[in-house]
């Protein structure tokens, strides 16, 4: 049967079932891949179209319903003429898209309120889009470009001059494709052969949380199901262990005789989708004898309790550890002194993109074997290395070619699908493919490190820090993952930015049977942060001090040193960010106490709280190298080429690195391209992590830029001070008034195409910790405060947001609506770790339990944006990215115990944990 859609004003033919899901017949028939799929259960709205006019979720409506109905999808928003429809330009000139996988989605949601409410309130936007999630970008510049598109008002539209593309709020380069929906997802596309040749992939993964296997008859379960191509188990993996760190590779890419945590990959089946999709659960050739469990710490670390990994008979991964001064005689002799304990759950990434990816066996005659490796990535280098391990290869032979990713925040930085693809790849010798569904992504994937943490914390008569006592288990689950840069972070931020002479901050990881945690944006600085924002709200209280002034008075600033013995010696901008909210501060108290004269049931409060962040990886090394270099395009038009390794996770590195880059060369924005992350094209630039690359990678960019400059004045025989020109197939230098022109055609390329080119690296310079955690552990750091302002239904104990206000020292903005998109996307994420989320294994792994907040749950937010150079940036930029999230949950629950006097020492703060909370005030 034929079904007959009108799709984009034209008339399709689908040979799909009518039963078929609108979203598959989309873009695995069609090839209109513009439409992103989430969830397949209609809570993330990222597959939102419009059927005749009206939005909606295309994974929940049947094909066959869609006969005689106008379909319209992200791909027939452009109006006729290819130019960008006003809501697409609005999102792309106001940065509403940042990884922009929910980009077509929010998109037409928008265009479904415009028909029929052409000029919405911002509640109406909010109301249209509430069914849309985006991880990424807080929705405030989502709602501000829906309602500049509702406006008649010009569009910004900067098209910085040579040297001035640095501060300037270019258009990110990448916002075309996002807004059209051209962005290549990892799960948009396929390799050439697949259609004839490829595979899918369907692991089979455990459904206990610790259990021995027993392998059943494979031979017969292959009889039984003859459309399944290959079962591979561990016996077929040559080394059956990654990790992040080498030195600790334990997680095997297929368990062997035992299983540690529900969700665990077992088996790989290839054949044809719904063949595999179609076996059921107790058809498959293995068995589970389930096994004593600990899920916990406290499980973990009482006696008796089952080994998780044979290295750690006690079950602690690592241990971190800092100590400074006298610590116990300072708290016990100090005039002032609080303490108290706090615990958090495990939580969940939920990016949007679900992990995906394809995979390729290359074979070239006289040439060893490659494998080219499509998937959503944080860090290609990392996953050609390990991939190149599990097969026993030379890392070369592993290509790495990221998708467009939609959202990785630490997530993304694990390995997920790409050992499995690559495996079979290789032993199946066809293209493979493998897409995770949301529950699979949320059951297998790296999480939050739970943590629980007890804290002392004591200052002088005048308000004086002098002494800070830290310690916390991190329950790191059953594989090593980023555990130990957890364990060694956190000691190191756990007092805060704050002056305090005497410190101890001890930390375990403590492996159980759960989920693998790993990196989460802050790598468990927004856990400790919790503690100690909360210690010194209540020291403040008993010094008499207000708590901004008591942060204003205690607050690092040039010159000190940290509790590492580090000396700040610059860019140390945290009283600058109170200076800055101190307006804020004193109006939300006083309105607050307004309020609650008059209201009894509804309190009103205010919070603050401070944070600091290390930029970069702890003391490890932590270098990039980019290349820049000048050739003809396609036209035989000059043009520069940055090689950008940098990997764009929706932050912004495919913009800012090309910023830095052409300020340091000398010539236009608008005349750079660049190749990004591909791991035979591009130099390593390290991961996407630690709030890393606008300092450290962006660095590589300028030096790299300053080089190629160096080499084209040589090239026309200048020097400086010069200005440099692209016309045509010209590079053209002057230098007061003299002119030097060099025909590019007649310069010879080299293997790559480029003309002239120049590299440049940085590593930041740090000092190892000694063995009580002292030394110089990161180059720079960013600080922040932010300050919330919420209303507490005391009767339903339900917390609304009324504000936020953030300031964030972040050196130098090298992109003011990033960075502003950057601090908007963190406070979101910490509104879901102070409120609602908490990820349970087995529970909470989909979207709809799972709740992260939506359009409705993010208040306004003010953003001051503080510049305090950092001698070390280019520019004087540090970093943002987990600095964002960091003090928004702590600025959130003293907000609430200011409205109620409700103590809350756990998060999320469910209204069951607040109405206790309530309950239990003196
Ligand atoms: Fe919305 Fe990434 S931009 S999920």
């Amino acid at each position: 049967m034929t079904l007959h859609l009108n799709i984009n004003g034209h008339l399709w033919l689908a040979q799909s079932p009518p039963a078929e899901r609108l979203s598959t017949v989309l873009r695995d028939e069609l090839g209109l891949t513009g439409t992103k799929i989430g969830c397949h259960a209609g809570d993330c709205g990222a597959c939102t179209v419009l059927l005749d006019g009206q939005a909606a979720c295309a994974c929940l409506v049947a094909a066959g319903r869609c006969e005689g109905a106008e379909v319209t999808t992200i791909e027939g928003l452009a109006v006729a003429d290819g130019t960008l429809h006003r809501l697409q330009q609005a999102f792309a000139a106001l940065g509403a898209a940042q990884c922009g996988i929910c980009t077509p989605g929010m998109l037409m949601s928008a265009a479904a309120l415009l028909r029929r409410n052409p000029q919405p309130s911002q509640a109406e936007v909010q109301d249209a889009l509430g069914g849309v999630l985006c991880r990424c970008t807080g929705y405030r510049k989502v709602i501000e470009a829906v309602l500049a598109a509702a406006d008649a008002a010009p569009l910004p539209n900067l098209q910085p001059a040579a040297g001035q593309a640095v501060g300037a709020r270019v258009m990110r380069l990448d916002a075309p494709a996002k807004v059209l929906g051209r962005e290549a997802f990892a799960a948009d596309a396929l390799p050439k052969d697949f259609a004839t040749l490829g595979l899918h992939l369907r692991v089979i993964r455990s459904p206990h949380a610790h259990a021995r296997l027993k392998w059943l008859d494979v031979a017969a379960f292959r009889r039984r199901h003859p459309q399944v191509q290959a079962v591979i188990t561990a016996r077929d993996v040559p080394n059956n262990a990654f990790a992040i760190f080498a030195h600790l590779r334990d997680q095997p890419v297929l368990a062997d005789a035992e299983v540690r945590f529900a969700g665990e990959a077992v088996m790989l089946l290839a054949g044809p989708l719904q063949a595999l999709m179609d076996i059921p659960f107790d058809a498959l050739p293995v068995a589970y004898e389930p096994m004593p469990a600990s899920s916990t710490p406290e499980q973990a670390l009482a006696a008796g309790a089952p080994v998780v990994l044979a290295r750690y008979p006690d079950n602690i991964l690592c241990r971190g550890n800092l100590e400074k001064g006298r610590v116990d005689a300072t708290l016990a002799q100090a005039p002032l002194r609080v303490q108290g304990e706090f615990e958090t759950r495990y939580v969940e990434h939920a990016y949007i993109e679900p992990e995906a990816g394809t995979a390729e066996l290359i074979e070239a005659l006289g040439e060893p074997p490659r494998i080219r490796l499509w998937a959503c990535t944080q860090t290609p280098y990392m996953d050609r290395d390990e991939v190149a391990h599990v097969l026993g290869w030379a890392p070369e032979q592993i290509h790495i070619v990221p998708s467009a990713i939609g959202g990785g925040f630490g997530g993304k930085l694990d390995l997920s699908v790409q050992p499995l693809l690559a495996l079979a790849a290789w032993l199946l010798k066809r293209p493979v493919r493998l897409v995770y569904e949301r529950t699979e992504s949320m059951r297998s994937s790296t999480k939050r490190h739970p943590a629980q943490m007890r804290a002392a914390l004591a200052c002088n008569a005048a308000g004086e820090l002098s002494a800070f006592d830290f310690s916390g288990d991190f329950n790191t689950g059953a594989y090593a993952s980023w555990g130990p840069t957890v364990a060694n972070r956190v000691p190191i931020h756990a007092c805060g930015p704050y002056r305090v002479p005497h410190v101890r901050a001890r930390t375990r990881a403590v492996l159980t049977h759960d989920s693998v945690a790993g990196a989460f944006r802050g790598f468990g600085v927004p856990q400790s942060t919790l503690l100690g924002e909360a210690l010194m709200d209540e020291l403040a209280q008993a010094a008499g001090i207000d708590a901004l002034e008591f942060r204003h008075l205690n607050a690092l600033r040039a010159g000190d040193a940290t509790c590492t013995g580090q000396v700040l010696a610059a860019s140390v901008g945290l009283q600058a960010c109170l200076q800055a909210l101190r307006p804020a501060w004193v109006a939300g108290m006083a309105a607050a106490a307004a309020h609650n004269t008059a209201h009894t049931l509804h309190k009103r409060g205010i919070g603050i709280a401070c944070m600091w962040y290390g930029i970069g990886n702890t003391v490890i090394a932590n270098p990039s190298t980019m290349r820049g270099a000048l050739g003809l395009n396609a036209q035989g038009r000059a043009e520069l080429m940055l090689y950008n390794g940098a990997q764009e996770i929706g932050q912004g590195t495919a913009t800012v690195m090309p910023q830095m880059f052409a300020d340091a060369v000398g010539l236009p924005l608008h005349q750079v391209a660049q190749v990004m992350g591909d791991t035979d094209a591009t130099l390593d630039a390290g991961k996407s992590s630690a709030s890393r690359q606008t300092f450290v990678s962006g660095n590589a960019a300028r030096l790299a830029g300053e080089a190629l400059r160096g080499v084209l004045l040589n090239a026309l025989g200048l020097n400086e001070p010069a200005t440099l020109e692209l016309h045509g197939h010209e590079l053209v230098g002057r230098v007061e008034g003299a002119t030097q022109r060099l025909d590019l055609r007649t310069v010879q390329a080299d293997a790559q195409g480029n003309l002239f080119s120049a590299e440049g690296s940085f590593n930041p310079p740090t000092v190892p910790l000694d063995e009580h955690g002292q030394g110089v552990p990161y180059a720079t750091y960013a600080f922040a405060a932010q300050i919330a302002e919420v209303e507490v239904d005391t009767e339903l104990a339900t917390v609304k947001l009324l504000h936020i206000h953030a300031a964030h020292d972040v050196g130098r903005a090298i992109h003011p609506t990033l960075v502003e998109g950057q601090i908007h996307g963190g406070i979101a994420q910490g509104i879901g770790l102070a409120l609602m989320e908490e990820y349970v294994n087995g529970r909470t792994d989909n979207l709809h339990d799972y709740l992260i907040p939506t359009a409705g749950d993010v208040p306004p937010i003010t953003v001051h944006l503080i510049e305090d150079p950092e001698p070390l940036g280019p520019w004087g930029a540090k970093g943002v990215g987990e600095p964002a999230l960091v003090a928004t949950a702590p600025a959130i629950l003293a907000a609430i115990r200011h409205a109620t006097g409700a103590r809350l020492n756990e998060v999320p703060v469910t209204p069951a944990r607040l109405h206790a909370a309530l309950k239990a005030r003196p």
